[in-house]
């Protein structure tokens, strides 16, 4: 289903970086959108940067009841896109815990899954989902082991569910570094070098900007023809 003015689109983790630029795209091509995150002031400010027609929910995707109370408000929609998630420190397998990667897997996997769950019965059936993932599904590094675990297991997830779940297409978006609020409690220098040196392995030469990202969703709720894939916005980070 081509999105367009009467396509109706809900973004759970919509208020930051990739789902707030996600909404953005979509609320300018006239799209109704609604945008779903924990905190209050995430929304307000979202909103106020948002074209108006925008509707915010304060919504923790980590609670089931609300998720389902969010979709019954809404009734039928189009597209769910999922980009919820926090940010996660890794560490290196010697400091491996069960709880630290039940938390890497909550939010980004677990709660991704109970979501599309959810929506199911609510979702159009020309319509679509689209999940996060990230390039650690295909490349992994020190410390690097529940990232590349949840990137890859979405990945995955996508491939099973644009086949159970068809006419419903499933896909997925895989970032490379963006520069979103995700990186926020790193200090400013750390950051800025942070991207620096990731700019300079990439043949684009620049890390992400969220509004990069946003492309790729907007485009697989688009293209009626793709389920089941991953669009990859990496600036060529896999390939250098
Ligand atoms: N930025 C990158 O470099 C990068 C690279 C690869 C993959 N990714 C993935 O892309 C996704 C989005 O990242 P981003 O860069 O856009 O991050 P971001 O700017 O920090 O945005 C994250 C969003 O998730 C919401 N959120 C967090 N916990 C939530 C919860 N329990 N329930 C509902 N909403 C929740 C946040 O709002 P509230 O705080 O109000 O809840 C915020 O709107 C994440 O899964 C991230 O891992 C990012």
């Amino acid at each position: 289903m081509t999105v367009t003015a009467s396509s109706r689109i809900v973004i759970l983790g919509g208020t930051s970086g990739i789902g707030l630029a996600t909404a953005r795209r979509a609320a300018e091509v006239g799209a109704v959108v609604t945008i779903a995150s924990r905190r209050p002031e995430s929304i307000g400010r979202a909103l106020a940067e948002l074209p108006a027609g925008v509707v915010g929910r304060a919504v923790d995707a980590s609670s089931s009841a609300a998720v389902a109370a969010l979709f019954d408000e809404l009734g039928a929609f189009d597209h769910l896109v999922y980009t919820a998630g926090e940010n996660l420190v890794g560490r290196p397998l010697a400091e491996y815990s069960v709880a630290h990667a039940q938390k890497f897997f909550g939010l980004r996997v677990f709660h991704a899954l109970e979501a599309v769950r959810l929506a199911v019965s609510h979702l159009s059936a020309t319509g679509s989902i689209t999940l996060t993932s990230g390039t650690a599904a295909y490349k992994g590094g020190p410390g690097w082991t529940l990232g590349t675990a949840t990137s890859g297991a979405i990945v995955s997830v996508a491939r099973s569910l644009a086949v159970e779940l068809a006419p419903l297409r499933v896909n997925v978006v895989a970032p490379g570094v963006v520069r979103s609020p995700l990186w926020a409690q790193l200090s400013e220098e750390d950051r800025e070098s942070m991207y620096a040196g990731a700019a300079a392995t990439l043949p684009v030469g620049r890390v992400a900007e969220p509004d990069d990202v946003a492309k790729a969703f907007l485009a697989l709720m688009d293209q009626d023809h793709v389920t089941g894939t991953v669009a990859v916005v990496d600036g060529g980070a896999l390939v250098a």
